[in-house]
């Protein structure tokens, strides 16, 4: 095996755990062989990504060479990598700034904070833009209380984005025929739809553009930091182990790809009995601040699991319009938190 070779096969290596190679997520800086041994340096930005790469190298190339030096660069000041993936599109020249709401889990509350940030940052006087990213489970239209509205198109032949509580909104559920038709696109097909939901839907000029993106660290979350320059992630969790393991593979994958991150919110907290008024730890204690201290984020908030939040997103009233007093001021505390972020521009 040569050097290009040696380039060339680690280009096309899979990341541990993600559907990108590391050629396409531009983590191979270097490649050098002396003799029989190979030296390779690797961009990684944690520790802990940098150890499952090298890890994942030596058990495919430790018969190819008597020692390999799987090295890593020393991470580029935050501020070189500003925006985005090394140098990402724009898809949406419009927005000032780029909002992505994520989790590695599944049901933490992604779709419910995003409607939230958005409604509240529009009650705010910003013109803000909520795209809803999951493709395979669109929430958002029921959650603003839209479900049943359908696509609708301009004069220059541009999506006109439904709107209600002061906010743009565009979803794959609002073109489907019935609200509940059930997608089932390949995943190219599902990222094309959202090329085309950034770049031919009417959205005017917005201070704000919200994504809640689908549960995971696949295509999707690629695909947006590839063709967005994200100017701030939000990541979602719930206090409980399994989902703090999920959103620090979030986290990792982030700091990899070089999007910057807000914080954490650690959203279903605690429970408050309505009747009694005692607090329950139904998922434990802290793991949102344990997970924030680990990776050096601010943990931009906590909002308590309760009834009226789980009403207000199945009834299509967002809480920070129309909720109980204790969810308007924990969400607006994270809105608050989140415009404190350096990247913003307003
Ligand atoms: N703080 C809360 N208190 C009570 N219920 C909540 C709270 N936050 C979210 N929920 C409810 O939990 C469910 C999941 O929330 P949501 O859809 O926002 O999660 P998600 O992370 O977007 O899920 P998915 O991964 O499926 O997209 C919803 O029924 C929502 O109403
Ligand atoms: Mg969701």
């Amino acid at each position: 095996m040569n050097n290009v070779e040696l380039k060339n096969f680690l280009d096309a290596l899979p990341y541990p755990g993600l559907s990108r190679t590391l050629g396409e997520l531009k983590l191979v800086d270097s490649t050098r062989i002396d003799e029989t041994k190979a030296t390779i340096v690797l961009s990684t930005v944690s520790d802990e990504s940098y150890l499952s790469v090298k890890q994942a190298i030596l058990n495919t190339l430790s018969n190819r060479f008597s020692t390999i030096d799987v090295q890593q660069k020393l991470a580029p000041a935050k501020d070189i990598n500003y925006g985005s993936t090394a140098t990402p599109n724009n898809r949406a020249p419009y927005a000032k700034n780029i909002i992505a709401v994520t989790s590695g889990k599944g049901g933490v509350g992604k779709s419910t904070l995003s409607v939230n940030i958005a409604v509240g940052l529009a009650q705010k006087g910003y013109k803000v833009g909520l795209l809803d990213a999951d493709i395979y489970g669109p929430n958002t239209p029921r959650m603003l209380g839209i479900e049943l509205e359908r696509m609708r198109w301009n004069d220059e032949n541009k999506i006109i984005p439904s709107e209600n509580f002061g906010i743009k909104v565009m979803s794959v559920g609002l073109t489907t025929p019935a609200e509940d038709t059930p997608l089932v696109w390949r995943s190219s097909v599902a990222v094309s739809a959202l090329i085309q939901f950034l770049e031919d839907v009417a959205w005017g000029n917005l201070d704000f553009m919200v994504i809640d993106m689908p549960p995971g660290t696949g295509d999707i979350q690629l695909t947006m930091a590839e063709e967005l320059p994200i100017t701030t992630a939000v990541m979602v969790t719930t206090p409980q182990t399994v989902a703090t393991d999920d959103v620090s593979r979030a986290i990792r994958m982030y700091q990899d790809i070089h999007v910057p991150m807000a914080g954490i919110v650690e959203n279903m907290s605690y429970f408050i009995a309505p009747d009694t008024l005692k607090r329950y730890d139904i998922f434990g204690v802290g793991g949102g601040a344990l997970v924030a201290k680990k990776y050096g984020l601010k943990l931009l908030g906590e909002i308590p699991l309760t009834i009226d939040a789980r009403e207000a997103s199945d009834e299509g009233k967002p809480a920070i319009a129309m909720g109980s007093d204790v969810l308007k001021e924990s969400y607006r505390k994270i809105v608050d938190e989140i415009l404190k972020e350096k990247n913003i521009r307003i």
